[in-house]
């Protein structure tokens, strides 16, 4: 691969002629769960495609043909089979590939530190090597999830403070088109959800919409800059945060009130202009969470009290371990047994359904209050069989873990956990008690089982 054309000099005709022929040379930096499928997309349509990073058993994995994501991006698999080695590779040698890269895409992780204070220094020493590395007029893409403003400000700065002396917008162009797929189906986001295009210039924006509309089918909507395309971005993320957070309190009022939640919910979806949002054990994974204490930060910085509104969202959110703990310690006492000793069954230690990952996972705060309590702690999850994860050793099987548990804790609404019969449970269990934090059984069918059962929003039945 080498980079072959100034990208910012071309006229409209001769940008098409160089996307539709596979002339521009493409690098994703950040292969990780959105960065790969990505680097995919782009070497699917053609594109020569380098994706680089840091973790060289990721890059010595995907050079030796293995998907790193075969157990839960359907469809994916498949293109990396095609395009390894014709159009794709991996590396880690970011000074070789950047240097003769046309486009240089972003999709580096954006986590925030142990205060919650936003962590962009994944970027940002990215950013400095850019300064390094960037050939003339080669265009930057930043997908990561970013604060508005930090792309103007901070960003551009790491890169143009480098000994090069590179200037934005004359010696590089850069923009952003914010990632907004949903893991376990991305490759159905990439085709059918429209993406935001915002740059430092028109003429960048109009590059970055021309090479995005070879390589993906949705809608592009061009933004009046960096900072607005990643407002819209944190927007629709902070939206689900607090609108999760108000069902939460609900479901915690319901239960005293003895309303089902569920049947509140389902009912209130007739409503035209009723967005519906489920109750659980709280948000995780890399966006939500991390999405609104950026916008939190975002005010900070601005001299603003705060964002009152997400910072209670927050601490409701956070808050629901310790409200599923209550549930677990009520049913106990109804059970008349003790929960110190007691062994309880995790089902789903992901953050969301259906998906192998456990960042930020409501699970562990749940695990880590019943070590306080001194439970045994057993972890049945489809993605994670016989592993360790948070030190303790998951089951491999569902039955035999269900004979060994005292009790169990629904946590991820995994496809597997729905057709769980409560009369199979009480039949399997050690002990009869059934947690659920997502809402996954009906009322009806846990009525005649002999489970002692709790429900978030539905509280004893
Ligand atoms: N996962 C999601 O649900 C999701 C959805 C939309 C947007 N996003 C955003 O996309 C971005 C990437 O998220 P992700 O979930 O793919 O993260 P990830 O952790 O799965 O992948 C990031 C990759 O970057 C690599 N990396 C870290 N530092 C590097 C460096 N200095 N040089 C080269 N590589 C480096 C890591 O090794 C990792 O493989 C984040 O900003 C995130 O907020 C994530």
């Amino acid at each position: 691969m080498e980079q072959k054309l100034k990208i910012m000099q071309l006229n409209d005709h001769e940008l098409i002629e160089s996307i539709q022929s596979g002339y521009i040379s493409v690098c994703v930096i950040g292969i990780g769960r959105i960065g790969l499928p990505t680097a995919l997309s782009f070497a699917n349509s053609g594109l020569p495609t380098i994706g680089i990073d840091i973790n060289s058993k990721l890059v010595e994995m995907i050079n030796s043909k293995i998907f790193p994501l075969k157990d839960d991006e359907p469809g994916y698999d498949v293109i990396f089979d095609k395009v390894i080695h014709q159009k794709f590779h991996a590396s880690t040698k970011i000074q070789e590939v950047v240097p003769n890269s046309d486009v240089i895409i972003l999709s580096l992780p954006t986590p925030m530190d142990k205060n919650n204070i936003p962590d962009y220094s994944a970027l940002l020493s990215v950013g400095k090597q850019l300064g390094e590395l960037l050939s003339k007029n080669s265009l930057v893409i930043i997908e990561s999830t970013v604060e508005p403003g930090f792309i103007e400000n901070e960003f551009i700065n790491s890169i143009e403070s480098s000994e090069k002396k590179l200037i934005a917008g004359k010696d590089f162009a850069i923009g952003v088109c914010p990632e907004t797929a949903n893991p376990g189906q991305i490759m159905n986001d990439f085709e059918k959800l429209p993406r935001l295009v915002g740059a430092i210039n028109d003429n960048t924006t109009n590059i970055i919409m021309k090479i995005y509309k070879h390589v993906f089918t949705v809608d592009l909507i061009p933004m009046p800059n960096c900072k607005t395309a990643n407002a819209v971005k944190l927007t629709t993320n902070v939206f689900r945060d607090l609108n999760i957070a108000f069902v939460n309190e609900l479901a915690i009022l319901f239960e005293k009130v003895g309303i089902d939640i569920m049947t509140v919910l389902e009912a209130a979806k007739s409503k035209y202009n009723f967005q519906v949002h489920y109750a659980g054990p709280g948000v995780g994974g890399p966006c939500l969470p991390v999405n609104s204490y950026q916008m939190i930060n975002l005010a900070k910085k601005m001299g603003l009290n705060t964002l009152k509104s997400v910072e209670t969202a927050r601490i409701i959110n956070e808050s629901m371990p310790d409200h599923v703990i209550s549930l677990l310690h009520d049913a106990f006492t109804e059970s008349g047994k003790s929960l110190e000793n007691s062994n309880v069954l995790i089902l789903g230690i992901s953050y969301k359904p259906d998906v192998k990952d456990i960042q930020i996972t409501p699970a562990e705060v749940i695990i880590k209050k019943l070590k306080f309590l001194k439970t045994n702690i057993l972890i049945y999850d489809p993605y994670f069989k016989s592993t360790n994860i948070f030190d303790l050793q998951t089951e491999s099987n569902l039955i035999e873990a269900l004979q060994k548990a005292d009790a169990l804790i629904i946590v991820t609404a995994h496809k597997e956990f729905h057709n769980l019969d409560p009369i199979f449970l009480k039949s399997k269990m050690k002990n009869p008690i059934v947690i659920d934090s997502k809402c996954i059984f009906n009322p009806q069918s846990v009525k005649n089982s002999g489970l002692i059962y709790r429900g978030l929003g539905r509280g004893k039945i």
